[in-house]
C-alpha cells in the first residue's frame, strides 16, 4: 500500500493509547448546545440580508436547499460519527476509509473550516461592538477596529475575544461547555425576541415577487452569483457548525445515543430556526429595504426601522455577549483536529500533549488560538467567509463518501447508526456539496487549491515520513 492509500483500521483508531485519551465528560445537551453554538452565529445575524439581496424573498428556499444538503451531511456524520466514535471528525473518518493522503487534504482543508470560520466570527463579533461603542457615543479610533487588510491597522476586539475563548478552552471542556449552553440560551433568545416583535409587521405582499433573481446562479456585473442557489452557496455558512459535535465524539459518554442525538439533532432545530427567521424577516419588511442597506446587521435593522428600537438593542447586545460561543466551538474542533493529526504523526507529536490537570491539549489549543488571533486581527470577514465554506464542503464530501465506501467495502460490520437510504442521502450530499462549491467566485476556489497544494508540500516534506503508519506504529 503506498503512503497515500494506506489507511489506519478503525480498530486502531478506536483503540487509544491511555496517556492520550481525553476525558468522557460530555453528554447530549452538551453536543446539542455544541452543535447549536456553532451553528447559530454571524450567518443568520448578518447573511440573511445578503442572501434576500441575492435572492429576494426566496432566500427562504436557499436556506431550505441548505438545510436540505446540511441534513444528509449531519446523517452520514452521525453514521461515521458512531462507527468511530474518536476526536477528529471528518480528517479521522478519510483516515480510516479513503487513505492517508486524502485524509491529509481533508484535514488541511478543515482548519478553513474551524480556524478560518473562528477568525471570520471574531471579526464579526468586533463589528458588532464597534456599532455599540459608536452608539453610546464613545469614540474610538476605526483603526484599532479593522484589521490592516481591511482598511484599518489592527483589529483590536476580535483579538481580545479569540484570546478569551482561547482561555476558557484551555481551563477544560466541560467548564466551556457549561458556559457554551448559557450562551447558546442568550442567541436563541434573541433570535426569538425578533420572530415575535417582527411577525406583528407580517405582510403577505413583501413575498411578491418571490424569486425577483429567479432560481439559479448568475452572475451579476458585480461579480456576484444572484438567485436561489446563488444565495444558497454564501447562506451555507450559516448552517455548518453541526460536525463539531462529532469532533467531540472521544469526550462523549454513551456515544452511540449521546452523539446520534447532538448531531441529527442540532441540525434539526438550527433549519428549523433559520426557515423561520428568514421567513419573517422578508414578510416583516420589503427586502429591498434591509438588503440593500450596509448595516452589518438587518435583524437589528428591521426591529428600528420597525419602531422596536429598546428591543433592537437588546437583540444587539444578546448577538454581542452569545456570538463567541461560535468561536468557542469552532477551536475547540480546530484544538482537537490539529491533536488527533499530530497523535497519528502528521503534524510533530510533541504538541498533541494531554494535560494531566485539565485533560486537554493544551499546546494545540494555544497554537490554535495564536493562529485564530493572528488572522482576526488582520483579515477581512467577507473574503474569509467563503474559503470556510468551501474548506467545510470538502470535509462534507468526504464524510459522505466514507459512509459510501465503507457500506461497500465492509457492509455487515455493525453500525451503531444507519443513514437512511444511504445511496440517496450520500449521493446528494457529495453532488449538493460539489454544486455550492462550485458556484463559489472563482478567487476563492484558486486560494483553495493553493491552501492545499502548501499543505501537500508540508505532508511530503514531513508527514509522509513521519506518519505512525509509516513507521509501523498502530
Ligand atoms: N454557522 C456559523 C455562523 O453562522 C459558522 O456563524
Amino acid at each position: 500500500m503506498s503512503a497515500l492509500t494506506r489507511r489506519k483500521t478503525i480498530e486502531a483508531s478506536v483503540a487509544l493509547e491511555g496517556a492520550h485519551r481525553l476525558k468522557q465528560t460530555l453528554s447530549w445537551p452538551h453536543l446539542i448546545a455544541i452543535g447549536v453554538g456553532a451553528i447559530v452565529g454571524t450567518g443568520i445575524y448578518t447573511l440573511t440580508g445578503v442572501g434576500a439581496g441575492l435572492a429576494g424573498p426566496a432566500v427562504v428556499i436557499s436556506f431550505l436547499i441548505c438545510g436540505a444538503i446540511c441534513a444528509c451531511a449531519a446523517f452520514c456524520y452521525a453514521e461515521m460519527a458512531t462507527l468511530i466514535p474518536v476526536a477528529g471528525s471528518a480528517y479521522t473518518y478519510s483516515y480510516a476509509v479513503l487513505g492517508e493522503g486524502l485524509a491529509w487534504i481533508v484535514g488541511w482543508s478543515l482548519v478553513l473550516e474551524y480556524t478560518v470560520a473562528a477568525a471570520a466570527v471574531a471579526v464579526g463579533w468586533g463589528g458588532h461592538v464597534e456599532s455599540l461603542i459608536t452608539a453610546a457615543g464613545w469614540g474610538v479610533p476605526p483603526e484599532l477596529m479593522h484589521g490592516v487588510f481591511s482598511g484599518g491597522l489592527i483589529n483590536i476586539p476580535a483579538i481580545l475575544i479569540a484570546g478569551v475563548v482561547t482561555l476558557l478552552l484551555i481551563l477544560g471542556t466541560r467548564e466551556s461547555a457549561t458556559l457554551n449552553i448559557f450562551l447558546v440560551l442568550i442567541k436563541l433568545a434573541a433570535l426569538v425576541l425578533f420572530v415575535v416583535l417582527a411577525m406583528q409587521s407580517f405582510d403577505a405582499a413583501n413575498f411578491t415577487p418571490f424569486a425577483p433573481f429567479g432560481y439559479g446562479a448568475t452572475q451579476g456585473a458585480d461579480g456576484k452569483n444572484y438567485g436561489v442557489l446563488g444565495a444558497a452557496a454564501i447562506v451555507f455558512f450559516a448552517f455548518y457548525g453541526f460536525d463539531t459535535v462529532s469532533t467531540a465524539a472521544e469526550e462523549t459518554k454513551n456515544p452511540e445515543r449521546n452523539l446520534t442525538i447532538g448531531i441529527v439533532g442540532s441540525m434539526a432545530l438550527c433549519t428549523a430556526i433559520y426557515v423561520v427567521v428568514a421567513t419573517v424577516a422578508v414578510g416583516a419588511m420589503s427586502y429591498t429595504q434591509f438588503s440593500k442597506t450596509h448595516d452589518a446587521a438587518p435583524l437589528v435593522f428591521i426591529l428600528q426601522s420597525l419602531s422596536h428600537g429598546t428591543a433592537a438593542e437588546i437583540v444587539a447586545a444578546c448577538v454581542v455577549i452569545a456570538i463567541p460561543s461560535v468561536i468557542l466551538v469552532l477551536m475547540y474542533g480546530q484544538s482537537r483536529i490539529f491533536f488527533v493529526m499530530a497523535r497519528d504523526g502528521l503534524l510533530p507529536e510533541r504538541l498533541a500533549a494531554v494535560s494531566k490537570s485539565r485533560g486537554t491539549p493544551v499546546l494545540m489549543t494555544m497554537l490554535t488560538g495564536l493562529v485564530v488571533i493572528a488572522m482576526a486581527a488582520t483579515m477581512d470577514l467577507s473574503q474569509i467567509v467563503e474559503l470556510a465554506n468551501v474548506g467545510t464542503l470538502t470535509a462534507f464530501i468526504a464524510v459522505a463518501a466514507s459512509m459510501l465506501v465503507l457500506r461497500m467495502r465492509d457492509p455487515s460490520r455493525p453500525r451503531l447508526f444507519r443513514t437512511p437510504l444511504p445511496w440517496v442521502v450520500g449521493p446528494v450530499c457529495i453532488l449538493g456539496c460539489l454544486y455550492l462549491a462550485w458556484s463559489l467566485p472563482t478567487r476563492t476556489q484558486i486560494w483553495f487549491f493553493e491552501w492545499n497544494g502548501a499543505g501537500l508540500v508540508l505532508y511530503f516534506l514531513y508527514g509522509m515520513r513521519a506518519s505512525h503508519l509509516a513507521r509501523a506504529k498502530p
